[in-house]
């Protein structure tokens, strides 16, 4: 059994499932651009309509009800609201969250709101992206105008999604949105990224609220291949520039050190202007987590890369550290190549508590693609996800006996929909979505997640 009150949510983000993305005034965003250059989504998929959630939204929130979630994290498009990324605001975009808010608070699910995953209006890309210090200002001006707005009915803020994705997928890889192969770039959009979050948590507090307001990091456990010197400081890197790096600044106020020596000869970090750090590191009343996998890193010389490479052809996201390879250590894999790792959870969020100022933690994302099939009776049955939540939701039980300040889980996704580069050929959905008809129908996951909390914990070991 779960503790009482623990949260019991399901996840989205506004470019994956909205679709309408030139209804009622919204602006272009860096995705929509992005799924426009030949070669860049696999498939030629796009987002247009995606999953239609901008005109079914009411019917959505009936099936979170029809699930028990006692909450819905979802996100915000900055130019359906900010359609330039400065300047005027569209009414009608804001009012589209009005309305999903009220619907949502209609059936008592708490709406969390994270304002920023990953649809930048494309004239701020076009005015310099998130390498330009600019962005964060604007970023905060979007912030407290979205807060001031809803802030009488949303107690629950995120600021940035995955900034890691952000800086080193769309800047360094070019996997992401806007596709850019920069590495000095991905450094600077790295920084700023988090001064957005500082800037727009410091603005947010100004308006004295009373929101609980969070950033969001994706975080991974990362194991050397082997007990090599080659292999521990590969380790050391990567656990550097996706983990730390967010989490030291975030939480601590301060870059490690010993990740700024590994990107020195890429930038002299100019761009980290007094007072940053101290924005950046102000107290925070929760940390959202997602967690997918863990890595296994080799830094011997041609070692093997494993599967969860990048879908279209990109260069490294790992700036500084393109030499270390990702290992495949054996375990079980998702339909993305993930491998299916619960201690991965577990040890993330030990350390957390163990390693950081003590702060409510949030699983804010967990899930898995699996190739589901949509069966001749109208079911989809996948126990592979059920097999995934489980023991995931079975380590945030241990974790919390452990002493762990973890007080909700957020299952992604709710529903199947856009993945980004990989279009719509990833399905992480509790719900199935029949991308042709648009109906949406309940997998076995999310039969079993809804009796999971509906008992408050897990009713016994899946099948
Ligand atoms: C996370 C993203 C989310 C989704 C999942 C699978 O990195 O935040 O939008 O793509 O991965």
């Amino acid at each position: 059994m779960f503790p009482t009150g623990f949260v019991w949510g399901a996840a989205t983000s506004a470019y994956q499932i909205e679709g309408g993305l030139t209804a009622d005034g919204r602006g272009t965003s860096i995705w929509d651009s992005f799924c426009r250059q030949e070669g860049r989504i696999v498939g030629g998929d796009h987002a247009e309509t995606a999953i239609d959630h901008y005109n079914r939204y009411r019917d959505d929130v009936k099936l979170m009800a029809d699930l028990g979630l006692t909450a819905y994290r979802f996100s915000v498009s900055w130019p359906r609201i900010q359609p330039d990324g400065s300047g005027a605001y569209n009414a009608k975009g804001l009012d589209f969250y009005k309305r999903l808010v009220d619907e949502l608070l209609s059936y008592g699910i708490d709406p969390w709101l994270t304002l920023y995953h990953w649809d930048l209006p494309q004239a701020l890309e076009d005015a310099g992206g998130w390498p330009a210090r600019d962005t964060s200002k604007r970023f905060a001006d979007f912030a407290a105008t979205v807060h001031a707005e809803l802030a009488d009915r949303v107690r629950n803020w995120s600021t940035v999604n995955e900034p890691w994705c952000s800086a080193f997928l769309g800047y360094a890889s070019g996997e992401h949105a806007p596709g850019r192969r920069e590495p000095a770039s991905a450094l600077r959009a790295a920084h700023h990224l988090n001064l957005a979050h500082g800037l727009a948590v410091q603005a947010m507090r100004a308006q004295n609220a009373g929101s609980q307001i969070g950033g969001c990091v994706n975080l991974y456990p990362v194991t050397p291949a082997t007990a090599s010197e080659a292999d521990q400081d590969a380790a050391r890197r990567i656990d550097g520039l996706q983990n730390r790096f967010f989490l030291d600044a975030l939480l601590k106020g301060a870059y490690p050190e010993d990740v700024l020596a590994d990107l020195s000869h890429i930038s002299d970090m100019s761009f980290i202007q007094d007072g940053d750090l101290a924005a950046i590191g102000a107290p925070l009343d929760m940390l959202l987590v997602n967690y997918y996998s863990r890595f296994t890193v080799s830094g011997a010389p041609g070692g093997a890369v494993s599967a969860a490479a990048a879908p279209t052809d990109s260069g490294s996201p790992w700036i500084g550290s393109e030499h270390v390879g990702f290992v495949n250590a054996g375990r079980p894999v998702t339909a993305m190549g993930w491998e299916v790792d619960d201690s991965g959870l577990y040890e993330t969020l030990r350390r957390l508590a163990d390693d950081y100022p003590r702060v409510p933690l949030y699983i804010s994302e967990n899930g898995a693609a699996y190739d589901d099939v949509f069966g001749e009776d109208g079911t989809v049955h996948d126990p592979d996800r059920v097999a995934y939540i489980e023991a995931h939701l079975r380590t945030c039980h241990a974790a919390i006996e452990s002493g762990v300040p973890l007080q909700g889980y957020f299952a992604w996704s709710l529903m199947d929909n856009f993945e980004w580069a990989w279009g719509y050929g990833k399905r992480f959905g509790l719900v199935y979505v029949d991308y042709e008809t648009q109906a949406r129908t309940m997998k076995s996951s999310a039969l079993w997640y809804a009796d999971t909390i509906r008992h408050g914990g897990l009713l016994g070991r899946a099948q």
